[in-house]
């Protein structure tokens, strides 16, 4: 059994355990053993939930208890995430995290502590949500020198974007619509001011050039100052207005930026919508490849988190994976009509 504790029970906290139960069966297959929920840390109750039973308020039992090998933190913020997340991993336990601005932060520090334990400080949901776009940099695309990656990195201003575009939406209202759906941040500021997206590309650009981007070092304007008007006088020249997050290699200088464009149709992040994130990369060998997919959200987030939660579980406990067992599937046969 692999034993692990989710700090926070919020959006993505609650999400965490929705997938580790909806999917518990083939979560399981892939680790090779059963990924077990032990404690759940948050400073509220939860009468009703069935979390109540796994609710504990003192993070030291967590962190002194043994059998606890990954700790999931999804609490946001620097503090008490960061001390927490330190040391769960000076602890030995590996951690995943949802927290962009932890890892922006403070991601060489906890990276390097996971290293001289041998264990993982993962954070696959800190940028891009659903999209396996870290996992994507650190394996399938390992090979290149990364010399462009841009993106729409931030759900709710692309939300709110689109809905400006498509209906004339106001500004204040779609924010509102956001933040009800429970995309946005804690503090709204952080999405529209650029700086959520901000700490994704600075994230991102760490992995492309394997050395830390302060993010405070990248320019950064977020959407506050589009107007309805901007977006229509934008349309009417065919185009359309994304805040993009973005990062070049040229030579020996990496060049970061967080801006609303101006996109013409053709651009392949034109016709990205609503919620969803996109990262286009192009790389020295691969050439070009597009990421794309829900970029906020509990569930989506949620399943970044738990996707690292088994790759963690399967190196500590030095698993393979089953691919798929020998046992055959019988498929569904195709109707007449639809040959
Ligand atoms: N507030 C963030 C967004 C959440 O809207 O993209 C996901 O990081």
């Amino acid at each position: 059994m692999v034993n692990i504790a989710v700090l926070g029970y919020g959006t993505v906290g609650s999400g965490v355990v929705e997938v580790i139960n909806t999917n518990g069966k083939r979560i399981n297959q892939r680790v090779g053993d059963e990924v077990y929920i032990k404690y759940v840390l948050d400073l509220r109750d939860f009468p009703g939930d069935p979390v109540q039973e796994k609710l504990v308020h003192d993070f030291e039992v967590i962190v002194n208890d043994p059998e606890i090998q990954i700790v999931v933190e999804v609490m946001g913020g620097i503090e008490p995430a960061y001390t927490f997340v330190k040391r769960s991993l000076l602890a030995g336990k590996s951690v995943a995290t949802s927290n962009k601005a932890l890892v922006a932060k403070h991601g060489a520090e906890l990276l390097s502590i996971a290293k001289e334990k041998n264990i993982n400080f993962l954070f696959e949901a800190s940028v891009g949500g659903g999209i396996p776009i870290i996992r994507a940099l650190n394996s399938s695309i390992t090979a290149d020198e990364i010399e462009e990656i841009t993106g729409i990195l931030n759900g709710t201003t692309n939300y709110m974007l689109t809905k400006m575009f498509y209906e004339g939406a106001d500004y204040d209202e779609v924010l509102k619509e956001a933040q009800e759906k429970g995309y946005a941040e804690r503090n709204p500021e952080a999405d529209v001011e650029g700086y959520d997206a901000c700490r994704k590309i600075a994230i991102l650009s760490s992995l492309i050039s394997g050395y830390q981007v302060d993010f405070e070092d990248i320019y950064t304007e977020g959407i506050t100052k589009i107007t309805k008007q901007d977006m229509m006088y934008a349309k009417a020249m065919g185009m359309t207005i994304k805040l993009l997050a973005s990062s070049r290699r040229e030579k020996e200088h990496l060049h970061a930026i967080v801006a609303p464009y101006l996109l013409p149709e053709e651009h392949p992040l034109y016709s990205v919508n609503g919620v969803f994130n996109a990262v286009f990369v192009h790389g020295n060998v691969l050439g070009d490849a597009m990421f794309y997919g829900s970029g906020a959200g509990k569930l989506p987030t949620a399943s970044a988190v738990v996707a690292d939660v088994v790759d963690e579980a399967k190196h500590l406990n030095k698993n393979v994976m089953t691919m798929w067992e020998s046992e055959k599937v019988e498929l569904f046969p195709i109707e007449e009509t639809s040959k």
